[in-house]
């Protein structure tokens, strides 16, 4: 079977829809590809890199195609050259779209939507939306930090003092989690909404703070999506953000409703309140705008305050995004069988999910997807940005003990407490009770250390087994084979391994931090 990949039309659009890398994939899985000349061209692959993984370069990608892989819906005139039951594979929008589905029918083709994964847990390495809109969050703040004439991390130098800069994001999906990673990464402080209160852990693990809005209205509609607030929520949404206004430096909006136009959450008045110089990063335009002055597509300034409307985000970082894009595809290819077993399955729900036209026929949507067993935020994958920091302390690194647990052993140490009494001499009772007590009480305190503090705990425990080491030596010399010798000897042993343990941890901590 033969996979075509075409160069992408239109100004903007940098990405392609294969790397050398997934080239070789696809091969490996059985297709034979052709791809035109400079396709990747312009997210950094050169033709000679497609060759070398073993595609030929052809002038026209649909002639002789099985499949057509491509990342932007194609032009209509495009779908001539392909031969009938050729599969097309690309972003459709097809609600956006319906003249295009029915061209892709009338010529007898089959189309895979690739917006149109459904979003579960199996689907998500296909998932070309979740991928882009990492990557979109991430340049959403590289752009924002572009245009902003000040420092993102705060300073403190001889030259003068400057605190960190405040960002607000605007709906946590997949975008605004990105984003909150890559500003917290430059330093900035990071501040996020969502009507979906759920999400409020999400933002607080990526190092952000979530703003509460009291009002009694559930965000959540079906597969983990926002739904459409009330009236009176978005006043109320609006008022919080307009407190919010002048205290911030960069708003980037990602609100999105899917199937309905963006919501408009940040006014002329919002633009108005906010410091010269402040940058709004509109991550909806493309859908119609958060934001009441975005022109889609374009930088603006208003009173000072740059609009950025830029709808190719994604784009603009087009080397990894296509290969994100790609891997993506091929991850499809393979659900699709490969070229030995290729099959396209109307009872597999990721592709009767993405399956638009099937051989010139228009399938209607499929029943939304049984919402995953486990609760969506915890299957969202925002692949930590390149320039995230290791998340902040926020909470326990390890679990604490479960309470039955800790009750269970208390109470077998009790048990064998009284039994030893009975024979053992008081002494060693009142040691084994110090012992186990330190146990228990050493248990619970370590195991609740946040992250943060795990330095300086190391260093107590070093400086503790200093102190097992001098008096595990003051008992080693007691003599020769004498049990306390024997027990000294070992506390040195185990003290020992814990202090030069401490040292080359640190040692590794230490590197990991040297350029
Ligand atoms: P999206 O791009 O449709 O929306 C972005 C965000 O805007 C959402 O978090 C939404 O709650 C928020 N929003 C909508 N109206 C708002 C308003 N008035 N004010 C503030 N925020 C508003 O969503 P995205 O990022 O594509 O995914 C949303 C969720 O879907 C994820 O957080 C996750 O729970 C789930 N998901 C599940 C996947 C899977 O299971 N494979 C994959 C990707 C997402």
């Amino acid at each position: 079977m033969r996979i075509g990949v075409p160069r992408e039309g239109g100004s903007t659009e940098r990405r392609v829809a294969a790397t050398p890398d997934t080239v070789q994939r696809m091969r490996a899985l059985g297709f034979e590809v052709g791809i035109e000349a400079g396709a990747g061209i312009r997210a950094g692959y050169p033709d000679s890199a497609y060759e070398q993984a073993g595609a030929l370069l052809v002038e026209d990608a649909r002639r002789g195609a099985d499949i057509l892989i491509a990342v932007e819906p194609p032009e209509p005139g495009a779908l001539e050259g392909l031969r009938e039951g050729a599969l097309l594979i690309s972003l459709l929008w097809p609600q956006q779209h319906p003249e295009l589905v029915q061209q892709i029918a009338a010529r007898g083709l089959s189309a895979i939507a690739l917006d149109r994964i459904p979003r579960i847990s199996r689907a998500q390495k296909m998932d070309v939306l979740s991928s882009m809109a990492n990557i979109a969050g991430y340049r959403a703040v590289i752009e924002a930090a572009h245009r902003l004439p000040r420092f993102f991390g705060g300073q403190i130098t001889a030259a003068g003092k400057t605190p960190p800069a405040r960002v607000l994001i605007i709906g946590a999906g997949v975008a605004g989690l990105a984003a909150i990673g890559a500003a917290r990464g430059l330093g900035a402080e990071v501040y996020a909404f969502d009507t979906r209160a759920a999400v409020k852990e999400q933002v607080e693990s990526m190092g952000g703070r979530f703003l509460e809005l009291v009002f009694e209205e559930e965000g959540e509609g079906s597969g983990g999506y926002a739904r459409v607030m009330s009236e009176a929520f978005i006043a109320a949404e609006m008022a919080l953000f307009l407190e919010q206004a002048p205290r911030t430096d960069i708003v980037i909006t990602t609100a999105l409703i899917p199937g309905k136009p963006a919501p408009l959450l940040w006014t002329r008045e919002h633009v108005e309140a906010m410091p010269p110089g402040s940058v709004v990063v509109d991550m909806a335009a493309a859908q119609g705008g958060n934001c009441e002055l975005t022109s889609p597509g374009e930088a603006i300034e208003h009173q000072g305050v740059t609009i950025l409307g830029y709808a190719d985000l994604t784009s603009r970082l087009s080397g990894h995004a296509s290969q994100f894009f790609a891997r993506n595809v091929t991850h499809l290819l393979e659900e699709l069988g490969g070229a030995e077993s290729f099959e396209l399955d109307l009872d597999n729900e990721v592709i009767r999910g993405a399956l638009v036209v099937c051989r010139g026929e228009v399938l209607p949507p499929p029943p939304p997807p049984e919402p995953s067993p486990a609760p969506p935020r915890a299957e969202t994958p925002p692949a930590p940005p390149v320039l995230a920091r290791p998340p902040r302390a926020s909470g326990h690194t390890v679990g604490p003990l479960p309470g039955t647990a800790v009750a269970g052993i208390g109470a077998v140490a009790a048990i064998a407490l009284v039994a030893i009494g009975q024979l053992a001499p008081p002494e060693l009772i009142q040691h084994l009770t110090v012992f186990v007590l330190a146990v228990f009480i050493g248990w619970q305190v370590v195991w609740n250390v946040t992250a943060a503090l795990h330095t300086p705990l190391m260093s107590v425990t070093n400086a503790i087994s200093g102190i097992i080491l001098v008096g595990g030596a003051l008992q080693a010399g007691a003599g020769a084979l004498e049990p306390g010798a024997i027990l000294g000897l070992v506390a040195i042993l185990f003290a020992s391994i814990n202090v030069f343990g401490g040292f080359l941890v640190t040692q590794r901590m230490l590197q990991m931090f040297r350029r």
